[in-house]
């Protein structure tokens, strides 16, 4: 076979049946467990000015490496998003949608990361955000929301783990304490971390790198910094997930990847895929965030969810299967008229998934083609029949003998085969 002249991109993949099929349904769970929840469903733009995403933090990976970035036509510099929560506080800025405004989103992301299995360049989360309320038992309730979501799609090895990143002054104070102390131990961290440091301490405890691993254990933690209101609202926090029956473990050295942080943070790891992509899902409060992009200062929650990834750990988990695409019926036409199309558009507008090849093709290739479909029953329709106004239906499994039918009683004899 000749080699094809283009591939898909480093990072990027082409998505197919059955892939596809369980990605729909994913998104279908999550699309309802938010609807219910209260959250209607925003679609921002892919790309915005580059503006909205640096925001995000200079010294984080996603924006000073991963950025996805374009000068168009029109002169302006343009950003693929690396996340939707950026996009979301424009819109809200730009909107103003009465706050708390609770919004889901689906669709894909691009960072310009080392791609392997479980990091890719172009990716899909489904997330959701509130913004306009600084009550902790949202914070739980959101956390919840992502909680029920992989419940109900059968995962079971999801670890949940919160962490507070205190307020603006809390981290201020965190992040002196933390830079006295990787400075005093430099010597000790890779070039990456101190690299790093010069630019956030608070980003070197993020490193996954082994000579860095063992400095940052005995660095200080966060909790040990936190104001009196931020101990409180993270007490509620807990005391909210402990009384909904919610497991988590408190995790201090929990910083995500993104600069915005305050308060509560969370992230859901997958304790069946390795260790180094095993996050499917992760969140937190940015409550400065609308107001640095020029919004009303309004306080915001939220969290996204890898659908890739969340598939990967069902994968290893062997849940949440593909659902069922087969056709169900099969149309076996040997006539030389339309009868076969027909015959699909009948049934499918009947709800049934039904499919057939070309009718020029010998009835004993088509009943070859049906019994390979994993179709219920074949249909067959033959001159005999045209001229009788009949439909033959043939089982293609189990017990049952082909009988014949009128044509205006097809449907409601097939789907008494299919019960
Ligand atoms: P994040 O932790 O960067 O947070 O991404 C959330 C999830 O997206 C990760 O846990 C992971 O499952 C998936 N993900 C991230 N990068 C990749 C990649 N390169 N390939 C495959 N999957 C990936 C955010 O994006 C924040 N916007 C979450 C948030 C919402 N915080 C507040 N509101």
């Amino acid at each position: 076979m000749a080699e094809p002249l283009f591939r898909s991109p480093p990072g990027t993949r082409d998505l197919m049946p059955p892939v596809t099929d369980r990605m729909r349904a994913m998104v279908e769970v999550f699309a309802d467990e938010a609807t219910k929840a209260g959250f209607g469903q925003v679609t921002p733009p892919m790309f915005e000015d580059i503006g909205v995403f640096v925001r995000l933090g200079e010294a984080t990976d996603v924006v000073n490496k991963e950025l996805y970035s374009f000068e168009d036509k029109g002169g302006r510099t343009i950003a693929l998003r690396p996340e939707q929560t950026a996009s979301l506080c424009r819109v809200f800025a730009e909107q103003r949608p009465v706050p708390p405004w609770k919004a889901w989103y689906y669709g894909a992301n691009f960072r310009y990361e080392a791609a392997q299995k479980g990091r890719y360049r172009q990716f899909d989360q489904v997330g959701a955000e509130v913004i306009g309320s600084s009550d902790p038992d949202l914070d739980t309730e959101l956390i919840v929301l992502a909680a029920r979501f992989y419940e109900r799609i059968g995962l079971r090895n999801v670890q949940l783990m919160v962490n507070s990143l205190g307020d603006p002054a809390d981290r201020a104070a965190y992040t002196d304490a933390l830079r006295a102390y990787f400075t005093a131990n430099q010597a000790d961290l890779t070039e990456q971390s101190r690299l790093t440091l010069a630019k956030n301490p608070l980003r070197v405890m993020d490193s996954k790198r082994e000579p860095d691993q063992q400095i940052i254990e005995g660095a200080p933690v966060l909790g040990e910094f936190l104001s009196v209101e931020a101990g409180a609202a993270f007490d509620r926090v807990q005391a909210g997930l402990n009384a909904l029956n919610v497991p988590f473990v408190v995790e201090p050295r929990l910083v995500r990847g993104l600069d915005y942080y305050n308060r509560t943070t969370f992230e859901f790891a997958g304790l069946s895929l390795d260790a180094a992509q095993n996050a499917v899902g992760g969140g937190g409060r940015y409550d400065g965030l609308v107001a640095n992009l020029g919004g009303p200062d309004e306080p915001g929650i939220g969290f996204a969810l890898g659908v890739d990834r969340t598939l990967l750990a069902c994968d290893a988990e062997g849940v949440f299967g593909a659902p069922d695409t087969n056709p169900q019926v099969w149309v076996v036409a040997a006539t030389p008229g339309v009868e076969g199309l027909a015959l699909v558009d009948q049934l499918r507008r009947a709800g049934l998934r039904s499919d057939r090849v070309e009718s020029t093709r010998s009835m004993k290739a088509q009943m070859k083609k049906a019994n390979k479909s994993g179709a219920e029953v074949a249909i067959i329709v033959g001159e005999d029949e045209l001229a009788r106004g009949e439909i033959a239906i043939k089982p293609l499994r189990g017990q049952g003998d082909q009988k014949n039918v009128p044509s205006s009683e097809l449907v409601e004899a097939v789907q008494e085969y299919l019960q």
